[in-house]
């Protein structure tokens, strides 16, 4: 069966002293919950994060990382040191990394295969930007999306994939795809995974909506039958909100 998953993408949000006070709130309100939960700081303070968070269920994530092994690329990070402070699961693809940094479907597939090279969990995301949705084309360009990263991937490495539908247009914007909306994606994504590979796939990989959830929010949209969490921005930086989430799973 698949995970439950609610995750917190900090983006460039929190100094040290920050992420230690948010993450201590965090792990004491924590509620009883089967649903995995991640937070993903700023690289600079992962190493802190994982420490802090060493006794608690909460996942220390990153953001990102580079496809390359080692070597000459300034102001880049590997698989092998996010393994080497215990960081196991990494974002790829965010609409921020596609839009500010020119990260295009290629390069995301490369990181993709050398983050499960190292046995790194993926989170993986994707999502339509407004046009496609005026012009009627967003499941084409999800449907893209997923087959240019994702779908030259042995079956077997599905085990380590996690979706994040994100809509360009809802990111940080206050609007939210409706929960009708996002199920309707969810849906196309795993009828879309099926044909390329084969229901128990579609059925085990958890996928979640992330762009502007809230507390009030959540509940409807977590409630629909193919979104399994979410992950979230703004919200995921003050703790009662982010706790309201978790309890709204
Ligand atoms: P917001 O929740 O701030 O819209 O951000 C969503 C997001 O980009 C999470 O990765």
């Amino acid at each position: 069966m698949r995970s439950k998953i609610v995750a917190g993408n900090w983006k460039m949000n929190k100094n040290l002293e920050e992420t230690e006070a948010l993450l201590a709130t965090l792990s004491a309100k924590l509620p009883d919950t089967q649903a995995e939960v991640m937070v993903a700081p700023a690289y600079v303070n992962l190493s802190a994060a994982v420490r802090c968070l060493e006794a608690s269920k909460i996942e220390v994530i990153a953001q990102n990382m580079h496809f390359a092994e080692s070597g000459a690329y300034t102001g880049e990070i590997s698989a092998d040191m996010l393994l080497n402070i215990d960081v196991n699961t990494v974002i790829i693809g965010h609409s921020e990394r596609r839009a500010y940094f020119a990260e295009t479907d290629g390069i995301l597939a490369k990181k993709v295969q050398t983050a499960l090279d190292h046995e790194i969990r993926v989170m993986f995301c994707f999502g339509e930007e407004l046009e496609d949705r005026k012009a009627n084309n967003h499941f084409n360009v999800v449907e893209n999306q997923l087959r240019n990263a994702l779908f030259s991937l042995e079956a077997a490495s599905w085990s380590r994939i996690i979706l994040a539908y994100e809509p360009v247009w809802a990111i940080g914007t206050g609007e939210t795809a409706s929960p009708e909306q996002a199920q309707e994606m969810h849906e196309f994504i795993r009828k879309t995974i099926a044909e390329a590979y084969d229901q128990t796939i579609a059925n085990n990989v958890s996928i979640l909506y992330g762009g502007s959830v809230k507390p009030g929010n959540a509940p409807e949209i977590f409630g629909k039958p193919d979104v399994d969490g979410g992950l979230i921005g703004g919200a995921s930086l003050v703790a009662d909100d982010f706790i309201a989430i978790i309890k709204a799973i």
